[in-house]
């Protein structure tokens, strides 16, 4: 076994995230393998496209000739599995691309995992071996106002057909542990907010359609709240759980930071207002628009993540307990990711933009840029006031 593990969907929005921390803070080689769904871009890791500890491999969890000799090859110490169908609204529009990949291709990945793990020569290596498989919050349904915050042992009630597809797909993961003693892990986090998201999701769908002067489609009241979870803390409490979490455990993530929807909304604009005083578009909070409710539409979701605030064996806390005070949904981080994606947008269109790019991100204005072009080409209905995001 090597000092190498496998991600798989690392050119989406988390992945890539989680490859360019895991490439700064450890030591082991990383190899992506990713096929490039819409959700996918490669320019979020040109960056470090040629980096020695870096493998790309374009390919699809559901092809099983690949993963095993990709996992035959590569001899990784572990799995890390974010690729999915991620998007609520194209679960409802069409629900069978989320059973053939976030089912039928975990499905896929624990099978040629568990073979792989079971060749493996020596029991250390068999017991080194993580299988960390990345889910979400929304398995446990919605919350009303005064309840409490979801929790490890919350019961499953999956209501959209992404809700219910990742599901499945945890129920695969634990019984792959209970049945075969697979070394499995799992994470169910909130809302995460951050670089290389794509614009159909809350925050990065606002910020685009307010820089370009188009509606800002809200669903319903607006008053359906999320745990807003930074993705640089999920990629390190991701990190945590693969080095001391315990085979066979759930572990929650979140961000303790309860918003309304209607209220990220109006501080995006209220930032917007601020960057670019003399926008044709202000006050950007007249775009706004409430649309038709999406259809079994959860009203809330709040984590509990104490689970990770210590350590496997009870103390010392583990580094995860720094996100309780970590990173809040705070104005300034909102007024970054508005500057950057500005400047992506001036960027995308060759423009010249009176906001001046981000020191060093020239290459991920790049990225940030083809995303938008992107969703120019995808996203017709949200650009318009049809609603739509996570
Ligand atoms: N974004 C969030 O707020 C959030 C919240 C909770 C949980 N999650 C979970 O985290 C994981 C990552 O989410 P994300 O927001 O980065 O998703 P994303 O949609 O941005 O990226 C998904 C990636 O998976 C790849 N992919 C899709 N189907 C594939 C297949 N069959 N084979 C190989 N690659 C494939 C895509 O090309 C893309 O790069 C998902 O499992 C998601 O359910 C996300």
């Amino acid at each position: 076994m090597n000092d190498t593990i496998l991600v798989t969907g690392a050119a989406g929005f988390i992945g890539s995230n989680f490859v360019l921390q895991w490439l700064a803070a450890e030591s082991a080689l990383l190899v992506n393998l990713d096929a490039l769904t819409y959700a996918g871009n490669a320019g979020s890791l040109i960056d470090v496209s040629e980096h020695p500890r870096y493998h790309f491999v374009h390919g699809d969890i559901n092809d099983r000739r690949l993963v095993s000799s990709l996992l035959a090859e590569q001899q990784p110490s572990a799995i890390i599995h974010f690729a999915a169908e991620s998007h609520v609204d194209r679960s409802i529009r069409g629900p069978e691309e989320f059973i053939r990949t976030n089912i039928q291709g975990t499905f896929a990945l624990l099978e040629e995992a568990k073979a792989y793990w079971k060749s493996l020569a020596e029991e250390d290596q068999k017991a080194r071996f993580r299988f960390l498989h990345v889910s979400t919050d929304e398995v446990y349904g919605s919350l009303a106002e005064h309840d409490p915050a979801f929790c490890e042992t919350t019961p499953y009630a999956p209501n959209s057909p992404y809700a219910a597809s990742k599901a499945a797909s945890d129920h695969l993961v634990r019984a792959y542990h209970h049945t075969y003693g697979l070394p499995t892990l799992t994470t169910n986090c909130s809302n995460n907010y951050g670089p290389f998201q794509f614009p159909e999701k809350l925050i990065p769908l606002m910020i685009h359609n307010a820089l370009r002067g188009e509606p800002l489609p809200v669903y319903g009241d607006g008053q359906n709240v999320r745990d807003w979870l930074y993705v640089g803390d999920h990629c390190s409490a991701i990190r945590c759980v693969l080095h001391r979490g315990r085979c066979g455990e759930t572990y929650n993530i979140g961000g303790r930071s309860e918003r309304r929807n209607l209220d990220v909304v109006r501080t995006i604009c209220a930032v917007l207002d601020e960057l670019r005083p003399d926008s044709l578009h202000k006050p950007h909070a007249e775009l706004i628009t409430f649309v038709t409710d999406r259809p079994g539409h959860d009203r809330r979701y709040a984590i509990d993540f104490s689970k990770i605030s210590i350590t496997p064996t009870g103390s010392p806390p583990s580094p995860t307990a720094a996100i309780a005070t970590g990173s809040p949904l705070t104005t300034p981080k909102l007024e970054a990711l508005a500057s950057h994606a500005d400047c992506a947008q001036g960027h995308h269109s060759r423009r010249r933009h009176w906001h001046a790019p981000l020191s060093g991100h020239a290459l991920h204005l790049q990225a940030a840029s083809a995303h938008l072009r992107q969703a120019d080409d995808l996203l017709p209905a949200q650009r318009a006031d049809a609603g739509g995001y996570s």
